[in-house]
């Protein structure tokens, strides 16, 4: 299947390390140009060296809660290479905390991560998408299924990054541009591996159907798939890639049920 994506542009935030920089990867394997950012120069810089093999890639520092940097970011690709097709919001991040013990600071900072880095996104997209074009927010299973004890914020946020689609999807479709939102679930980022417990990252895996967490070009590829012609009647929704985490209730007795209720 052709995807149609030679020589197209993508826009991606927060491609440095992890999910982003695997869907940075994806889509110069498919022959699109890539603009890529994170706030630490070296990382992005070290990144884009990584990819370059694969074809054209711009990196740019900048810090995505930052409206005026997402500007910088949307003008420099747009200058680069002379059109934008696709925008990813990926950019956000988790941080163990009950809901009672937020402070004020922590919260206008989840808030800013997680929610107001996808806005910004999503207005800078719409300016330089033009007429056509796809943008792709990366939302959470966490949006769907509360995490107990950890992160309350989080789940919350994604929800919004996952209507927060839907809401541009209705906004701009007369101009041709797709909005979408994926669900990744577990998925071995350096934030996953930095961030939880070898023991909750098995039971995680006891818990999803395939028995193991994502690696990042599992959540990548769908993401460049929606983003392609072969995606043309996709819009305004979303899309979990969870390895079948959420929908078993007893997943410990998948594949090995005898019938008795
Ligand atoms: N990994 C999972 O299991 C999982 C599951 C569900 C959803 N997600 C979502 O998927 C996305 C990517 O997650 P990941 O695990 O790949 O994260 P990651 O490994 O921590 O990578 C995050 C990337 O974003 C950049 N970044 C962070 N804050 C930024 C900011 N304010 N401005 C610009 N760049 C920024 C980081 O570089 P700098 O630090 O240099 O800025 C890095 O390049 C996030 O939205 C996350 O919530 C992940």
């Amino acid at each position: 299947m052709d995807l149609g994506l030679a020589g197209k542009t993508a826009v991606i935030t927060g491609a440095s390390k992890g999910i982003g920089l695997a869907t940075a990867r994806c889509f110069l394997q498919e022959g699109a140009r890539v603009a890529i950012c994170a706030r630490h120069e070296e990382a992005i810089r070290a990144a884009a060296g990584e990819l370059s093999p694969l074809g054209e890639v711009l990196p740019f520092t900048g810090d995505m809660t930052r409206q005026e940097d997402v500007e910088a970011f949307a003008d420099a690709a747009l200058s680069r290479f002379g059109r934008v097709d696709c925008w990813i919001n990926n950019v956000g991040a988790s941080v163990r905390r009950a809901g009672a013990a937020y402070t004020p600071d922590e919260i206008r900072r989840t808030v800013d991560v997680c929610f107001t880095s996808a806005v910004y996104g999503c207005q800078a997209a719409g300016r330089v998408l033009g007429r056509g074009g796809v943008i792709v927010n990366i939302s959470s299973l966490a949006a769907r299924c509360g995490t107990a004890g950890r992160s309350t914020l989080y789940g919350p946020l994604k929800a919004a990054v996952s209507h927060l689609a839907v809401m541009f999807a209705a906004e701009y479709a007369s101009r041709g541009i797709r909005a979408v939102s994926v669900l990744p679930g577990f998925t071995i980022t350096p934030a996953v591996r930095a961030g939880i417990a070898p023991e909750e990252l098995k039971r995680n895996e006891a818990g999803t159907l395939l028995r193991r967490m994502a690696d990042p070009s599992e959540i990548a590829r769908p993401i460049v798939f929606l983003c392609s012609d072969a995606a043309s009647y996709i819009t305004a929704t979303s899309l979990e890639v969870s390895g079948g985490r959420s929908v078993i209730l007893n997943p410990e007795f998948v594949g090995e049920g005898d019938g008795t209720p």
